[in-house]
């Protein structure tokens, strides 16, 4: 099979690592890739959000199947334009996508088909979001609309730090994406990260992980894309997976369907479990950047049939994938800054060494200068992603391998995994 492989963060080359590892695969293309996927892949150099520029990939290519990373590329109507023009594709329509591009529309949707979530306010001017304080507790929880790379969310313990979040969104911080804002009831609870795969028809759990969204050790910080992942993780009971698929995954499905934009992709649920029960906290219509990173070190199936039986709306004749039953952590290593503002161009040595193989450095936001200098060129720049067979002894390695790495303008969490270990 031919694949392109659509995106250049970590998620995208963890994806790359799993694809290209399948006897399925006879070329691999990425684009825009980056230079760590350049070990398995072609990289060209196409924009994740150029449609058009990637559906005349897929032809060059011949692809059987074009894979969508990134939520940009999902909201800018790659899938459909991929699908147009005759290909198969792992990856939502822009409609469909939705669940993801905008809250206040996921959240009607919540409301339509009965998915459990917390109480909101959908606002339209600063005014109108700072009255809509009254109705919530503190802390405040606001949220730019639209797709702003898990940094357009500000937990606020405090009225003035909430309302100076609201003049931040509509005075242009996240772009469009602020432009409406919603502002939510703050849930108690556990975070955790479930993974669903539909063909429009059929769905299947593909995995669940726990991320940490805040940058700093404690859980303390800004929120961010996400600073590190392990899998499995204990919140996770098979109680508690029945209730995300019934009552959070397959409700989404059907519903998205009934509204004539049927899924075929990875619908990722992030939920609090709460003491009432999981509850969501937001849709994504594609893998968890770094979740992804440690679902790859653990699926011991092929990834492929799974991404082209979703394509392809053949997922009912799937088996259930097959998991290591091992411990998987993945340490964000991100620049100085992040994710405010990122430090460009540091130095990064020490990548390249053989760690052994239960151990993967996946890139995130890197760059080869004139000289083959591997720089940052991201907030996010490395994913050191240990495997063993639990996850004290993962972690310890993947810690290893951190303080092996030569990146003096990086930082990372050094309490990844803390609430399965405490
Ligand atoms: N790690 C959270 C996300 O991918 O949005």
């Amino acid at each position: 099979m031919n694949i392109l492989l659509v995106g250049s963060g970590g998620r995208e080359h963890a994806l790359a690592w799993k694809i290209a590892a399948s006897p399925l695969v006879t070329r691999l293309v990425a684009a825009p890739g980056n230079p760590g996927m350049a070990a398995q892949c072609e990289l060209r150099e196409v924009a994740a959000t150029d449609v058009a520029g990637l559906v005349a990939l897929a032809r060059e290519i011949a692809a059987d199947l074009v894979v969508i990373g990134p939520e940009s590329s999902v909201a800018a109507g790659l899938a459909d334009a991929v699908e147009a023009a005759g290909f198969a594709c792992f990856g939502p329509t822009a409609i469909a996508g939705q669940l993801e591009s905008s809250k206040a529309f996921t959240k009607a949707f919540c409301d339509r088909y009965g998915l459990p979530t917390s109480a909101y306010a959908v606002c339209e001017t600063a005014e109108e979001a700072k009255a809509a304080l009254d109705r919530f507790v503190p802390p405040y929880v606001i949220k730019a609309d639209g797709l702003a790379a898990g940094k357009g969310v500000v937990i606020a313990p405090e009225r003035t730090e909430a309302e100076a979040a609201i003049d931040d969104a509509f005075g242009g911080r996240f772009g469009a994406a602020g432009a409406r804002v919603v502002i939510e009831e703050f849930l108690e609870g556990e975070i955790g990260s479930l993974f669903a795969l539909c063909d429009g028809t059929t769905s299947m759990v593909f995995g669940w992980a726990q991320d940490h969204k805040r940058a700093f050790d404690g859980d303390k910080g800004p929120n961010t894309g996400g600073m590190g992942t392990y899998s499995p993780a204990p919140v996770f009971t098979p109680q508690l997976v029945a209730q995300v698929r019934e009552r959070l995954a397959e409700r989404a499905f059907a519903g998205i369907a009934v509204d004539g934009a049927p899924y075929r992709g990875v619908l990722f649920v992030e939920l609090m479990a709460t003491r009432d029960g999981p509850k969501l906290v937001e849709f994504n219509a594609r893998f968890g950047d770094p979740e992804c990173q440690v679902l790859m070190l653990r699926l011991e199936s092929d990834l492929v049939p799974y991404l082209l039986a979703c394509a392809t709306g053949q997922l009912a004749g799937m088996p259930e994938p097959v998991w290591r039953d091992e411990a998987a952590v993945c340490v964000v290593l991100a620049a100085e800054g992040y994710p405010d503002a990122p430090k460009a161009g540091g130095e990064i040595r020490g990548v390249e060494a053989d760690f052994g193989a239960d151990v993967v450095v996946f890139h995130a936001g890197t760059k080869r200068d004139g000289s083959g200098t591997l720089r940052a060129a991201g907030g996010r720049v490395l994913n050191v992603c240990a495997r063993a067979p639990d996850l004290r002894a993962a972690r310890d390695r993947a810690y290893a391998v951190v303080d092996a790495i030569d990146f003096p303008e990086g930082f990372c969490r050094r309490d990844i995994g803390w609430r399965a270990l405490r």
